[in-house]
């Protein structure tokens, strides 16, 4: 979704706001902006469409110290370059950028019109600015008390936002309601940015704002003050700032260098938990002890989109190992429910940004209603890592690609681990326990063997990438690895794809099952094999292209497979984590046949900060 960057110090400001822009490239956009302050006046290049439309507008030479600059993702008003941010005020003398969304801008637009602004796009945000401008003037504020003014009497909604001033002008001012800001601490510069990635090419010293905190840059410091104009004595944190993490490690798209880092990355998050003296994992931040392990009566899992089929899998294991009733739901939807909060229900939220606003809603109803929530979050410092009561970092490293691979995987991972620790605290024995470590410890070497077979994966994915639909199926443990595998091949590749539990087929979709359907079968070896066999037999009837995915050496699959993709032999508890690599490399070879944009799908972004 949007993106904010801000520089001011020593440097050129415009290269650093367009590498910037470039960085958040990633979370999805359609118009983007910058402008400088230069000379005591405000410079502004903006443009619908990608970024490369904005540089071939930007001069050569841009002398300027200080800037904001925006990819925007269109909420109000279309994608054009009237839309575009930044917006100034009608006199050029402030500018602003805005994340988020501001629900009463109705009336903020009638109290702009009736202070004659002359408003000349859709936006929210140019009302913003039109009113700071308005307030400054009559009051003679500076743009941080007007800023101030305005957030805490008019507006309601969420916001990260930078705006800088002619008269300053070598002064950012930031604010934070919901939608992420993050100052980076340069020497003789000072950076702001929605998102770690934009700052990582220059600092690894980093301030979160919270939210109602609002922040004064210049190139000597910030000041982080709160709505009340008290000010909160922050300390940079440091954080991992490899820029290189950033990079396509020269592939063509920063998908399949995700895909193809997972052995490393699962790896990274398994890493020192494995606890094999005592056959358990160690899991540091859950600040949980024990005797709260053994209090629980049921586990509640939260996310969006492939974080909530990672939560379906994990689920699964969870309730397999510690027979604690588990489930995952929807967060947008559970937060509306009206759910019954439970002092001995675990909540997990699991979010790979940490910023995913649905999700952090569900959060912050579960604990205004005193339950405990515990987050599994990749994204280090987010908003979710920092409000949570305990913690799991998945430590995959930034994940680019808006179709989440590597942290998808390393979801399933940290709920392993955390299936192993609730189990060998209440059911499971020691000897199941160090079974399971060594599941789970040579998975990511069999995540390697699948990505070998991307040739073959290859080629199927070319045979039927001409299909305009096509089902996944799976039983129990494998029905989420269905899902997300049905949810790849959707968001990169736009084939409609559905997942069913093989057992649902005959109660609907066999309606749809034709020749011309692909059905992608997940088939662990388990209790279930002869049942989901069953479900091959059905699928292959109604003359369907058969594709399985299978460990096992049942003769039947392939009598009756088109096509069988074979991973190495797993307990089907962690057979999941390998079985949705060789999904991803078929959602993956299925976009690159078709042409389509696979880092940056259409209408998806990275991170949904807004409901
Ligand atoms: C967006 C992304 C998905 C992601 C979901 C949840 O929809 O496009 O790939 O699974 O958000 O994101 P989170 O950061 O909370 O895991």
């Amino acid at each position: 979704m949007c993106g904010i960057i801000a520089y001011t110090g020593k440097q050129q400001a415009a290269p650093i706001l367009t590498a910037g822009l470039k960085q958040l490239e990633y979370r999805g956009y359609d118009s983007a902006g910058i402008t400088v302050s230069s000379r005591k006046r405000l410079r502004t290049w903006k443009s619908a469409g990608k970024l490369t439309a904005l540089q071939n507008q930007l001069p050569d030479s841009i002398n300027s110290n200080c800037g904001i600059g925006h990819t925007r993702w269109a909420t109000h008003g279309a994608p054009t370059d009237q839309n575009a941010h930044p917006h100034l005020d009608q006199n050029q003398t402030i500018s602003l950028v805005h994340n988020g969304i501001i629900e009463n801008i109705d009336t903020l637009r009638k109290s702009a019109l009736e202070a004659g602004a002359t408003l000349v796009s859709e936006t929210d945000t140019e009302v913003l600015v039109q009113l700071l401008a308005i307030a400054i003037k009559k009051h003679s504020l500076t743009l941080l008390q007007a800023l101030r003014q305005l957030l805490k009497q008019g507006v309601i909604g969420t916001y990260g936002i930078a705006a800088i001033s002619f008269d300053q002008p070598d002064t950012i001012v930031l604010a934070r309601s919901g939608s992420p800001v993050i100052i980076g601490v340069g020497d003789g510069e000072m950076l702001a940015a929605s998102d770690l990635s934009a700052l990582s090419r220059h600092t690894r010293e980093v301030v979160h704002l919270d939210d109602g905190e609002l922040a004064e840059l210049t190139p000597a410091g910030f000041e982080v003050t709160t709505m009340e104009a008290h000010r909160t004595d922050k300390t940079p944190m440091m954080v991992d700032g490899n820029p290189d993490q950033y990079d396509k490690g020269g592939h063509t798209h920063y998908l399949y260098r995700e895909i193809f880092d997972q052995p490393k990355t699962l790896a990274r998050t398994l890493s020192g938990r494995l606890d094999t003296r005592f056959n358990t994992t160690k899991l540091g931040g859950l600040n949980l002890q024990p005797s709260d392990l053994l209090k629980l009566k049921r586990v509640k899992i939260l996310g969006c989109g492939s974080a909530l089929y990672a939560g379906l899998a994990g689920a699964n294991m969870i309730e397999n190992l510690s027979r604690i009733p588990a489930d995952a739901e929807a967060a947008a939807e559970f937060r509306y429910r009206n759910p019954i909060i439970e002092p001995e229900t675990l909540y997990i939220a699991l979010s790979q940004s940490g910023e995913t606003f649905d999700t952090l809603a569900a959060i912050r109803e579960i604990q205004r209603k005193g339950g405990f929530v515990l987050g599994i979050v990749n994204s280090v410092g987010s908003t979710i890592a920092r409000e949570v009561n305990g913690g799991i970092y998945m430590h995959a490293g930034p994940e680019v690609s808006v179709a989440s691979t590597k942290a998808y995987t390393s979801m399933l991972g940290v709920l392993a681990l955390l299936a192993i620790l609730l189990g060998r605290t209440r059911d499971i024995s020691p000897q199941r326990g160090a079974q399971l470590l060594q599941e789970l410890d040579s998975v990511p070497g069999k995540i390697s063997a699948v990505l070998t077979e991307e040739p073959q994966i290859k080629a199927i994915a070319e045979t039927y990438s001409h299909a305009h639909s096509a089902f996944f199926v799976g039983r129990t443990t494998a029905y989420p690895v269905a899902l997300e595998g049905a949810q790849k091949l959707k968001e990169i590749s736009y084939i409609h794809a559905e997942a069913y539990p093989a057992s649902e087929l005959k109660h609907g979709p066999l309606a749809l099952v034709t020749a011309e359907t692909p059905c992608i079968i997940v088939l662990p070896e388990s209790d279930l094999l002869a049942k989901s066999v069953g479900s091959l037999e059905e699928i292959k009837a109604r003359g369907a292209p058969v594709i399985a995915i299978t460990d096992s050496d049942n003769k039947r699959i392939s009598q009756l497979a088109d096509h069988v993709i074979r991973t190495p032999p797993a307990d089907p508890l962690v057979q999941g984590l390998i079985m949705g690599v060789a999904l991803q490399l078929f959602a993956y070879h299925s976009a690159v046949t078709l042409g389509r944009d696979v880092d940056q799908p259409r209408n998806l972004a990275k991170s949904v900060t807004v409901e």
